[in-house]
């Protein structure tokens, strides 16, 4: 398996080689400010006022808009071959949407076939994607099982290929177990990659599925029956207790529901690094789409996790974006045509799950999100890209506007409506699940990688034009010793080091008169001393380990050399 050539990059005639965006807002996800930026190549060159530059330069006005980093989608499924069909959204057409809502980067999902390698699988998306995409893209590997030649191959992948991060599923027939998903997660923090889950528990969805089958509820109504909420949440506590347990990472994909986001904040708070991330549609849409009287309407919101029957849940959702429960917003781009969804007209667990979003994205966040006044324009930037370039170590030379970043920009028109319809989307699906929604908001030019790619709202994306982007391993973002995770060897969940933990108990069992209580390194756990009687004929537990020989001995010596204590073996003399 070899990685595919590296594209010539097309060389853009010297006048569109360089531009300057002049009197705009320019929007970071720390700062707004008024300056004017030059780009040149692709990149980011200059920012200021008074910038002396090359004549001939383009010169774009920005007067009364926003000038931000491109969106960056990190959850997108082009041309995925999934529950029987395949998305119908390529790397062409979906990129090229993306553009055109201002979305200048994507990351998609590496899905290996049945019994195929996970080289083989990276190296046909690279194949697929590379002619084809007009953005920027990045990839994400799928891992559904567990063995030695998979962790070998997750190491070639980072080591080699540019990939920092792999997703495991909780649902669905490629579902993973619990003790798989612990040494996946550990190995991913071994080798400082980011873990992804997709939280839901497939067992208990098995059993409703046909629970309700048997009952004959067929059509769409039945999916979010069987996938309510507590099975979501179930899921998300489950996987967070895992990266717990090993102290690892983990990014929480398309949280849907309350009850998950509520589990997620909880582990949040204890310290633990989870990343959550919520989807588009979960902001603006509900789980009423699925008792619509049109079967490809309800089909067409047919994802998962589901939209969820509660109405207050996109604001309950959205408000955790804007406290940083929440990380960022995906779209979960995986569009399926009426045909399509149509496999499930008779049993709802045949829908092909998934929704549109990668064009919609940037606009329904904006007007759910700032519109409303809800969130100010750097925590969208923040949401909509920054976060996303940070965990996956693109920051800073992707979402963020910087000197030598990549020139990968929006211009965005506060002023302006548009309204969402499938009849004018660039999409290939033939749905669209924000079908009449007015958004404030509008990009009016979008540059990728110093291209104008849209202008004047004119798409101009051009096949082929993107690049696949390496994702380096251990974004500090993820992996700041400052911030949670303690990574050196040894530190397990909850900052005890359990190798000093064991040596520590090892020596009470060792005191000849009497023990100590242990502190615990950041602990608040307590121990029971067991100074004082002990009641006739009951044996000192932490005593009984040891001969009276050895007892003794230690009464002789001053100190001991613990040579096998529990949690590993230690050089050191007490
Ligand atoms: O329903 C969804 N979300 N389809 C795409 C696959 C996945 O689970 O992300
Ligand atoms: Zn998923
Ligand atoms: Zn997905």
């Amino acid at each position: 398996m070899s990685t595919p050539v590296k594209k010539v990059p097309i060389h853009l005639q010297s006048s569109q080689n360089r531009l300057l965006i002049k009197n705009g807002q320019v929007v970071n996800d720390d700062e707004i400010f008024e300056e004017d930026i030059y780009i040149e190549d692709g990149s980011v060159k200059q920012i200021g006022r008074n910038l002396i530059i090359p004549g001939g330069t383009r010169v774009i006005d920005a007067r009364g808009k926003y000038v931000m980093p491109g969106g960056i989608d990190p959850h997108t499924h082009f041309e995925f071959e999934f529950m029987g069909a395949t998305s119908v959204d390529d790397f062409y057409q979906g990129t090229k949407a993306a553009i055109a809502g201002g979305t200048t980067m994507i990351i998609d999902f590496v899905m290996p076939k049945n019994g195929e390698s996970l080289l083989d699988a990276y190296a046909n998306y690279r194949q697929k994607a590379d002619s084809k995409v007009c953005c920027d893209y990045a990839l994400h590997v799928i891992v559904t099982s567990w063995n030695n030649i998979i962790k070998e191959e997750m190491n070639t992948l980072c080591h080699q290929h540019g990939v920092n991060s792999f997703k495991m599923f909780m649902a669905y027939d490629m579902m993973m177990n619990d003790g798989d998903l612990y040494s996946v997660f550990e190995h991913c923090k071994n080798i400082g990659a980011v873990p992804m889950v997709h939280a839901e528990n497939g067992h208990i969805i098995k059993k409703n599925v046909e629970r309700l089958l048997n009952k004959g509820i067929t059509g769409p109504e039945g999916h979010e029956m069987s996938r309510p909420e507590e099975v979501e949440a179930e899921a998300v506590n489950r996987a967070c207790t895992i990266a717990q347990q090993v102290n690892s990472p983990l990014y929480i994909v398309h949280v849907m529901s309350k009850s998950a986001a509520t589990t997620l904040k909880q582990y949040r708070e204890k310290g633990t690094n989870i990343i959550g991330e919520t989807l588009v549609c979960a902001l603006a849409c509900d789980g009423s789409q699925y008792r619509h009287q049109c079967f490809w309407h309800s089909a067409g919101h047919v994802l998962s996790p589901p939209l969820r029957p509660d109405p207050n849940t996109p604001q309950f959702l959205l408000n955790f974006l804007s406290q940083d429960v929440l990380q960022l917003t995906a779209s979960d781009n995986c569009t399926f045509n009426k045909s399509q969804k149509e496999m499930g007209k008779e049993n709802f667990s045949k829908i092909p799950n998934g929704v549109n979003g990668v064009e919609d994205r940037m606009s329904v966040i904006w007007e759910k999100g700032v519109h409303s006044g809800l969130i100010d324009p750097t925590r969208f930037v923040a949401i909509t890209s920054s976060n996303a370039a940070k965990i996956f170590n693109l920051y800073p030379r992707k979402g963020c506007i910087a000197i030598g970043s990549d020139a990968d920009i929006v211009i965005w028109n506060p002023s302006k409506t548009r309204v969402i319809s499938a009849k004018t989307h660039h999409q290939a699906v033939d749905f669209n699940v924000f079908e009449g929604m007015e958004c404030h908001g509008v990009p009016e030019y979008v540059i990728v990688n110093g291209r104008v790619c849209v202008d004047e709202e004119q798409l101009r994306a051009v096949q082929g034009y993107g690049h696949f982007i390496e994702t380096p391993l251990y974004p500090p973002f993820i992996y700041n010793p400052e911030k949670v995770l303690d990574l050196k060897p040894g530190k397990e969940s909850n900052g005890v080091n359990e190798v000093e933990l064991a040596n520590k108990l090892h020596r009470i069992e060792m005191e000849p008169k009497g023990c100590v209580t242990p502190t615990l390194p950041n602990s608040a756990v307590s121990t029971p001393c067991c100074k004082g009687a002990r009641p006739e004929g009951q044996r000192n537990i932490q005593e009984s380990t040891f001969s009276v020989s050895e007892e003794l001995d230690v009464e002789r010596k001053s100190c001991i050399k613990v040579r096998n204590p529990p949690g590993g073996k230690s050089s050191g003399f007490w």
